[in-house]
């Protein structure tokens, strides 16, 4: 086993030596990226092992990038075919983690789910740390406004961000997409050179899917529809082709994985007060598309998208289950629902504080709070699925859950709205 003599020494919130490390999915549980930052020049390489006593050497890869004025060096080495239901040990330099497997036989797992987590008022990070380095769930998905932002202060903030979070992002898979807080108007540099997500998608982390267990999962970026003037329309354009074509491949694999669960930085859905992108232009734009530009919604509907998580809005809000604004609010409508079930959890912590809601919730609201907090989403088999909303005012009591459940086989369809009738809203 290769010894790194070099201690880290932290100045501040800068290291010399490896800090911010982390893990996420690759291509499959059972193949995890750990990346991490140096400051100075170093090798991209570590050693892991299921026992501390007999730990192998795997190099990976270094990208050096610049953002104001500072050099980072992001190394990654994948882990892949890890046996499941294991204990792994790595080491970078004189710095040893570690992390468990998934089992192989993959039915049951929780996940943490949240968006709008800053540094400042991160009123749920301690939360995070805590439950997810005692187990409470298997890995984490931040949908988009990271640390406020990654960029800021030349990316200070952001390294302080990835170093308060290490210690449960090093030991639990850390899954990211994009929100409006990673545009750093250098087209997401610090978002992309700091993370590495599954290569099902694009190159750059913004879009992707990855099946685990029982789900699909899509992470998609609707920071193209937000940024469109900044940046063009093809991003647009091409995430919807992949996206078309992923979830058709998806839906012929419902057999063996029956959910699809997409998450994404901006809602189709929400009822806060001046929320433009509840229901402005902002939002058209992104669910029904306009002037040419695909909407995403039509493409979850067509293809019986069963989960849409959200942020951006600083709140928790469930819906009943809701396809193009009509919502479908009735006793047991979230079994075999008939349109997508939508959660916005964007209340983790932003670093300004206070959102209000509109005075009368949308139609398709069934419970809303502006606690602080996360959700957990237990896929407990094939055909259930909980939610839960952890409140960190009500000392991570649960707000707020429910059952998500649908007949082995069960897709909506147009035709299944049509016999419900269901509640428009025009
Ligand atoms: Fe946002």
């Amino acid at each position: 086993m290769k010894v790194f003599i070099l201690v880290a020494l932290c100045l501040g919130v800068q290291c010399i030596g490896p800090e911010q490390v982390h893990i996420a999915f690759y291509t499959s549980p059972w193949d995890i990226s750990v990346s991490w930052i140096t400051f100075e020049d170093a090798d991209s390489s570590l050693t892991y092992g299921t026992s501390t006593s007999s730990m192998q050497n795997l190099s990976g890869t270094t990208n050096t990038w610049h953002f104001g004025g500072i050099t980072r060096h992001s190394h990654v080495v994948i882990l892949k075919d890890l046996k499941p239901s294991k204990q792994y040990y790595y080491q970078i330099e004189s710095r040893v983690f570690n992390f468990r497997t998934l089992p192989a036989d993959l039915t049951t797992y929780k996940v943490c789910v949240f968006g709008d987590l800053g540094v400042y008022n991160g009123r749920s990070t301690q939360s995070i740390i805590n439950n997810g380095i005692a187990g409470k769930f298997d890995f984490i998905v931040h949908i988009g406004d990271l640390a406020y932002d990654l960029h800021s202060n030349n990316g200070k903030l952001g390294d302080q961000y990835m170093n308060t979070l290490e210690p449960v992002i090093s030991k639990i898979p850390y899954m990211v997409i994009a929100g409006n807080h990673e545009n750093d108007n250098v087209n997401f540099t610090n978002f992309k050179n700091r993370f590495v997500m599954p290569p099902t998608g694009s190159d750059d982390n913004q879009f992707y899917s990855i099946d685990i267990g029982p789900v699909h999962w899509v992470g998609l970026s609707t920071e193209y529809y937000g940024f469109l003037e900044q940046y063009g329309n093809q991003s647009i354009f091409t995430q919807f082709d992949w996206l078309t074509e992923n979830l058709e491949a998806a839906n012929k694999n419902r057999g063996a994985v029956p959910w699809i669960a997409m998450y994404q930085h901006r809602p189709f859905y929400c009822s806060v007060e001046e929320g433009a992108d509840c229901t402005l232009y902002e939002n058209v734009i992104l669910r029904h598309g306009a002037l040419g530009i695909p909407g995403l919604e039509q493409e979850y509907i067509k293809n019986s998208v069963d989960i849409g998580f959200a942020g951006h809005m600083h709140a928790y809000e469930r819906m009943w289950p809701v396809a193009d604004l009509k919502y479908y609010k009735e006793e047991d409508a979230y079994h075999n629902p008939v349109a997508p079930v939508y959660i916005l959890t964007g209340s983790a912590g932003c670093h300004s504080s206070g959102m209000k809601f509109s005075p009368i919730p949308m139609p398709w609201s069934a419970h809303r709070s502006d606690d602080y907090g996360y959700t957990v989403m237990t896929v407990a088999n094939m055909t259930h699925i909980h939610f839960e909303q952890i409140s960190i005012d009500k000392n991570g009591g649960v707000i707020d859950s429910v059952w998500v459940s649908k007949d082995i086989g069960h897709l909506h369809t147009e035709e299944m709205r049509m016999g419900k009738k269901g509640n428009a809203f025009y």
